[in-house]
């Protein structure tokens, strides 16, 4: 998708900036992902108007964070992709409380949080990905999610077209799903964290960093887990119980040490990637009878 050169000049009087032909590959842990104009969100003030320009422009888009919990399609891709700057994004503590930039690093946040004295998020130190990705996920792990510590948002909501600050027990927070929009954009957060000595959180870290490095891939190209655990059960233990570790489609391959990572082992495309979630989806089906929900998100073109 190419902005034109008369709606980049109206977006950059809007504060944002435009930047051609971005390589998607290069901004998701997969490394998969076609090329399309990505739209800088520089301005919060402005993103409203800048939402209308888009839509009178019939402008098709997709909001990118972290770019961990993706999956991109191939080739030149149909839709923009808007992005906030990732510079030195806000964060700050007041007393039990943490304000974060959407666009902060989740890990960095956990860390900044525990040094003062702030812990609760320690599960979520290996997860990849922004602040924003986090809420909109409800990212959790080893027994933490960041949901429950969320007292409020600023946001743009699509369906007012502003931007609004929302109470954290306005958003539904489930296993991995959240009641925000597609097209809503977390801008701020705010997290009511307990307090806690700096040594333990940092011990908390240490022990859950030491799971996580003894059973992902952590030095391969993934989006963390490719499907939801179904009700009960553990996506990563029917795959590997299936023998499928290893199974590959082309450089997309069932990562041999998480049944449910699926890893870029060099040139994968989308499209490859796509049929071994496919097989998987459908081996898993005809031996346990479960449909396997995804958890990465997909980019279809
Ligand atoms: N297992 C296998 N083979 C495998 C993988 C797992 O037998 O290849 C077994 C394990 O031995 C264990 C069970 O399956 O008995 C569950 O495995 P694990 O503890 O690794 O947890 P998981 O359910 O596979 C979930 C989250 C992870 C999170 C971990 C730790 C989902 C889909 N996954 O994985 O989150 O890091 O727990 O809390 O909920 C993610 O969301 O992207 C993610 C990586």
């Amino acid at each position: 998708m190419r902005i034109k050169a008369e709606l980049e000049t109206r977006l950059r009087g809007l504060g944002a900036e435009v930047r051609p032909r971005r390589s998607l590959a290069e901004h998701t842990s997969l490394g998969i992902g076609g090329t399309t104009d990505e739209i800088l969100l520089c301005r919060y003030e402005t993103i409203p108007q800048i939402m209308r320009l888009l839509d009178d422009e019939e402008v098709p888009r997709r909001f990118l964070g972290g770019g961990t919990n993706v999956l991109v399609d191939d080739g030149e891709l149909s839709f923009a992709v808007l992005h906030l700057p990732t510079s030195g994004p806000g964060m700050r503590v007041e007393g039990n409380a943490a304000y974060l930039d959407a666009a902060a690093d989740l890990g960095a946040t956990v860390t900044f949080c525990a040094k003062h004295d702030l812990g609760g998020m320690e599960g979520l130190i290996g997860v990849p990905g922004s602040v924003g990705g986090a809420l909109r996920m409800n990212a959790g792990a080893y027994g933490t999610q960041i949901g429950p510590h969320v007292r409020e948002v600023e946001m743009y909501r699509a369906a007012s077209g502003e931007i609004e600050t929302v109470g954290g027990s306005d958003i539904r927070f489930d296993y991995r799903h959240t009641s925000f929009a597609a097209e809503d954009v977390v801008l701020r957060v705010k997290l009511e964290l307990p307090s806690q000595p700096f040594q333990e959180i940092l011990a908390g870290i240490k022990v859950c960093n030491q799971k996580r490095r003894s059973s992902q891939p952590l030095a391969q190209k993934s989006a963390g887990c490719i499907f939801k655990n179904p009700p009960g059960g553990s996506a990563g233990r029917m795959i590997d119980e299936l023998g499928l570790k290893g199974h590959r489609v082309g450089d997309a391959m069932v990562s041999d040490r998480h049944a449910n990572f699926f890893v870029n082992t060099g040139e994968a495309r989308g499209a490859d990637m796509l049929k071994l979630i496919d097989d998987v989806r459908e081996r898993v089906r005809g031996a346990y009878g479960v449909e396997l929900e995804n958890e990465v998100i997909v980019w279809r073109n």
